[in-house]
């Protein structure tokens, strides 16, 4: 008993973490979908255009990566590997942590894992949390990594992100309220909430949206490349065993038929 309470303790607490790790704000969830090599290779675009400045993903080779996505290698060379890295090396940057730590104030870490660490949930919101804070070294604070050291390096897509006035819809004892006549939503102005500025960014609210979707697409794969494959092998084993029990059931019954 004592043994099985230890067991179901241990279960239960990685989803604490991931509660604590956003510092008790709300994190939006975003379906992942790891079969959807399109948004992984989005994805892949963006970091490679937008993150690799400072995070590496050293865990990863540009060639698995390749294979595993489905992007030829001249492909993947021209547009993916700036660095004068070969096909077959580890996706490392040039930056130095000390450099890092002394240009932000903490080093930007190796992305490879951090969808495993962080949770895709916490990925997509933090990405879309970045807002207008003059009192910030780079004038911008995040909703849910306060006092973050990352400036917003998405800003160009996204827009001037700034906390506003917002109709959100009411919700009470967890539940989201509807009026019971119309079944439209019931809404009140709150003026704590994040808003982008209109015609600020390239891509729209939704764009952008889906823009982060891909990018945490592709840092899910990242940080769990087999999960496809296991999934495939998965099916063969259950089947196999099905196929197996028929036999063995078989065989157990013809052994046992003179013994009694
Ligand atoms: C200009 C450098 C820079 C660029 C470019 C950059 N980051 Fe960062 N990032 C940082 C720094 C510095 C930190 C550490 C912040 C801290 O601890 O305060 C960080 C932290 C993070 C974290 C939090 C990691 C953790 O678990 O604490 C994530 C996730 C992240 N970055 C994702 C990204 C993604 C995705 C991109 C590309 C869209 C990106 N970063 C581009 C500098 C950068």
């Amino acid at each position: 008993m004592k043994k099985q309470l230890a067991a179901l303790i241990l279960a239960v607490l990685p989803a604490f973490t991931f509660a604590a790790g956003g510092h008790g704000v709300e994190l939006d969830h975003v379906e992942i979908d790891l079969t959807d090599k399109a948004a992984m290779q989005d994805g892949l675009r963006t970091f490679a255009n937008y993150c690799m400045g400072c995070h590496s993903a050293q865990f990863q080779r540009y060639e698995r990566v390749a294979d595993d996505l489905g992007i030829p290698h001249e492909i993947m060379m021209e547009n993916v590997v700036f660095t004068g890295a070969k096909i077959g090396d580890h996706m490392k940057i040039g930056m130095k942590p000390e450099d890092g730590k002394t240009w932000f104030g903490a080093a930007p870490p190796d992305l490879t894992l951090v969808a495993r660490v962080r949770g895709t949930d916490w990925l997509y919101s933090y990405l879309r949390a970045f807002y207008e804070d003059p009192t910030r070294p780079y004038g911008v604070n995040n909703r849910v990594f306060p006092n973050v050291g990352m400036p917003h390096v998405l800003a160009p897509l996204q827009g001037r992100q700034v906390v506003g006035c917002k109709q959100v819809q009411v919700v009470e004892d967890g539940r989201k309220q509807f009026d019971p006549l119309t079944g439209t939503p019931i809404t009140h102005e709150a003026c704590d909430q994040l808003t982008v500025l209109p015609n600020t960014g390239e891509l729209s609210e939704a764009e952008y949206d889906e823009k982060v979707k891909n990018l945490v697409t592709f840092l899910a794969y990242s940080a769990n490349p087999v999960k496809l494959e296991s999934q495939r092998i998965g099916t063969y084993v259950l089947l196999f065993l099905a196929f197996f029990f028929v036999f063995a059931y078989l065989l157990k019954r013809e052994y046992w038929k003179d013994v009694h």
